[in-house]
């Protein structure tokens, strides 16, 4: 699948849940979203079609997110039967951590070695305050269970003023010893309450210049492709950290990936107000020729960018939906 600017598309991004056990203030408000009743989340059934339809279309590459997809039942059938489909070389996983360490060994049997942890401080307090709940200890356990278990971890971290700039350089220093990726993601306005964000204070360039500030030397590393960050290492570290510039979108030129989300929506950018529901076409009958032609027309016009998807939204439909409705 090749999209109208000439990017290969061949990762897809997967929510199963919107769905959260902690309610992170830049993600979701206190009292949660309204959540969806299963009956409008895609079967496992539906994904699972789906996927072997795109398998064959040529996506190579499926992330598991949310919401927290470890609160959606039997998670671990839809993981195995995934996990079998031809095409599909990596499954990947973005988890809250705190209900994930259970599952490990039957994750790795299953082939699944690829963790990105939400973790936006190592500092029970912090973490308590940014998430409103007390689960740091069971995050804690399941991060130093996958190093142990020499699984490839990267931290997603939001940098947030005035909330988790203290932690910026002690994450930095997990890589000291752990073979971590940590990644510092700038603030969007995916916030599930509608409010317009100001001008972000912590920018990708600001978050380099302070962490370059502390250690004086990084040594820039190079990209994997398609890779959404900047990375760097300090010099002797064995992990690395890197940008995610989701706010500024530097990105967008290498684009591969496109998302679905836990009620079908198709997005072709993360920036996208959703181009078409796939659940709503499976219901109505659509043939298999039917829904790969509906995904191919979609991937034919893309934004260019998410400065372009924004502004395709409808009037009066700003960026404000929960990450946890996307799926980050
Ligand atoms: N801005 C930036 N990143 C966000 N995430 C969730 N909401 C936001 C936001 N408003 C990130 C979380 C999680 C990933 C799925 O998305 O850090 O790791
Ligand atoms: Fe849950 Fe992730 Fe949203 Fe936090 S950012 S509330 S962990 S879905």
């Amino acid at each position: 699948m090749i999209d109208n600017h000439g990017r290969k598309i061949d990762y897809l991004r997967l929510a199963i849940t919107d769905k959260c056990n902690l309610r992170c203030f830049y993600c979701m408000p206190e009292d949660g979203i309204s959540f969806k009743p299963k009956k409008e989340l895609l079967s496992y059934e539906e994904i699972i079609r789906l996927m072997h339809l795109l398998a064959s279309e040529g996506i190579s590459k499926i992330r598991i997110t949310g919401g927290e997809p470890f609160l959606r039942k039997d998670i671990m059938y839809l993981l195995s039967t995934l996990s079998k489909i031809q095409g599909i070389d990596q499954i990947a996983i973005t988890t809250n951590g705190t209900l994930t360490e259970p599952y490990l060994d039957e994750l790795v049997q299953l082939g699944i070695r690829s963790f990105n942890l939400s973790l936006d401080s190592i500092d029970p307090t912090r973490f308590a305050a940014i998430t409103r709940r007390d689960s740091f200890t069971s995050v804690w356990k399941c991060y130093q269970s996958m190093i142990n278990r020499g699984l490839q971890v990267k931290i997603n971290c939001v940098v947030m003023d005035g909330q988790n700039i203290e932690d910026i350089i002690p994450m930095v220093e997990l890589g000291k010893t752990d073979p971590v990726a940590v990644r510092f993601i700038e603030e969007m306005p995916f916030n599930g309450a509608g409010k317009s964000s100001d001008e972000l204070t912590w920018n990708y360039v600001k978050i380099i210049q302070h962490i370059q500030h502390h250690f004086g030397n990084i040594v820039r590393l190079k990209d994997p492709a398609n890779s959404t960050s900047m990375n760097f290492q300090v010099p002797g570290f064995t992990g690395s950290f890197g940008v995610i510039p989701a706010y500024s979108r530097t990105f967008c030129g290498t684009c591969n990936r496109i998302r679905l989300t836990p009620d079908g929506t198709l997005k072709t950018c993360l920036y996208d107000q959703g181009v078409f529901n796939v659940r709503d076409l499976i219901r109505a009958g659509a043939t298999d020729a039917e829904l790969i032609t509906a995904v191919q027309n979609a991937i034919g016009h893309r934004a260019k960018d998410g400065f372009e998807a924004e502004q395709n939204r409808d009037p009066y439909n700003f960026v404000s939906e929960s990450m946890a409705t996307i799926g980050g």
